[in-house]
């Protein structure tokens, strides 16, 4: 087991044997350490290695930057992505940018694909920050799960395995273990006070104006960002998910500055008053967001984020917030891996059906999965479960296989 502070990604949860309680504290402990060597500043003109002798501190792209992202894999014309290590000619991203070392585009062809957030395989309304800017996602992949798509072809649709019926126990593509996918959630940080910026990681992207289809290089503030990793011990994935302390107040009702929220007593509107089609101008009208009563962070979660924020003194991730680890769980002897043909159903995860279970956990982040915080037959692995069989989990290779099929759910749509 690396460091608590280290560059090197856990290859697994680690539960002494036997265990037979809750495991959360050992799996909260893995997410941090997942995050950790994520955000560590990548090695100078690699993709997907640290920089092991670079402080957490130092400067430059952090390594899940230098992964893979989506314009990279799925081309427009379905023609074959280069190796993991090179970067794709301007023509493939939406901004033409020229591309190298750490860059990042947040464009997408059709103007919505990284504004919508993402509902069952479909895109949703979007997050409008209180600067009035949108909040964009970004989906990368390590080098293993970059590899097993492209050496079987996966950006295409027609090399997409069919499911078969009767239905099979185990999905009809596995990832290998340490396959890794990242969603990121950066946010233009226009108009935010220099001192709140402070508290976020920032760096320059490249971002597409959705009204106008101009782009420019303007200064993203990283939100949200979440961490899937599949593991010989847990094949449905561990999913860990991590927001930026000052998105929504801590308690209902909290005052002071929030990126997602006035300080008023305002609520939060049951469903999101905003369409993705059509897309309203930036700066769009703010909605004020709030973490829902069902579903608070775990006590223990908060205490694991308390020994972290100390460990990560000094460095602008102790601004950073573990809000749910989800994982497949089994009974009995906790160190017992959990076989692959085990889905991700509702009943065999943590939380579990949450409000009312001794568990109660959130099972959303409030920048990425806003409207779904209620509804814990929609927490990662619930949703994400419905791709199982067909892409083991992973809905962007459903959605993005050349050619792509990412269609605007109806409630998106304003007509
Ligand atoms: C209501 C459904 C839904 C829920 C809930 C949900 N996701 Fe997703 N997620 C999606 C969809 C759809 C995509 C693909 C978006 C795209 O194609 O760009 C996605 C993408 C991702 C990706 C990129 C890899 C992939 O599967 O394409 C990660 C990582 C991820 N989600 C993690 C999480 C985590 C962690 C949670 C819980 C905190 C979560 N998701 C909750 C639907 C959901």
């Amino acid at each position: 087991m690396p460091a608590a502070n280290s560059s090197a990604i856990p290859a697994d949860v680690c539960i002494p044997d036997p265990f037979t309680t809750l495991t959360i504290d050992f799996f909260d402990d893995y997410s941090w350490r997942a995050f950790v060597a994520m955000v560590w500043p990548a090695a100078k003109g690699q993709r997907g290695a640290p920089d092991e002798k670079a402080p957490l501190s130092g400067p430059g792209p952090r390594v899940f930057e230098t992964f893979k992202s989506l314009w990279e894999i799925f081309h427009q014309d379905g023609s074959a992505p280069a190796e993991f290590d090179a970067y794709e000619p301007p023509a493939r991203n939406a901004c033409r940018a020229t591309t190298g070392f750490g860059s990042v585009v947040l464009a997408s062809f059709n103007g919505i694909d990284d504004i919508g957030q993402a509902g069952i395989g479909e895109l949703t309304g979007p997050l409008v920050a209180q600067n009035g800017r949108y909040v964009r996602y970004q989906t990368l992949y390590n080098k293993i799960a970059y590899d097993f798509i492209v050496r079987n072809r996966y950006y295409l649709r027609s090399s997409l395995p069919e499911v078969p019926t009767p239905r099979p126990a185990l999905p009809v593509m596995q990832f290998p273990y340490g396959s890794i996918a990242i969603k990121a959630a950066w946010l233009d940080m226009k108009g935010f006070p220099a001192a709140q910026q402070r508290r976020f990681y920032t760096r320059s992207a490249t971002v597409k104006e959705p009204a106008t289809g101009k782009c420019s290089t303007v200064r993203v503030g990283l939100v949200g960002l979440h961490i899937v990793q599949k593991t010989s011990s847990r094949p449905q994935w561990i999913w860990s998910s991590f927001e930026q302390v000052d998105s929504v107040p801590l308690f209902q009702g909290g005052v002071g500055k929030f990126t997602f929220n006035d300080g008023t007593p305002a609520p939060m509107p049951a469903e999101n008053p905003l369409p993705l089609v059509p897309l309203a101008r930036q700066p769009a009208k703010p909605f004020n967001v709030l973490r829902a009563r069902v579903s608070p962070v775990h006590e223990k979660t908060v205490f694991m984020n308390q020994r972290y924020h100390q460990l990560l003194e000094g460095t602008v991730w102790k601004y950073y917030n573990l809000i749910t680890t989800q994982w497949p769980l089994l009974t009995g002897n906790q160190a017992v891996p959990v076989p692959p043909a085990q889905t991700g159903e509702i009943f065999f995860t943590f939380p579990g059906t949450g409000p009312g279970s001794s568990a109660a956990s959130s099972w959303a982040n409030v920048t990425m999965e806003t409207f779904d915080q209620a509804r814990p037959e929609l927490g990662c692995m619930s949703c994400h479960n419905q791709a199982r069989l067909g892409a083991d989990f992973l809905w962007s290779v459903l959605d993005h296989a050349w050619p792509a099929k990412f269609g605007v759910a109806e409630s998106a749509v304003r007509h």
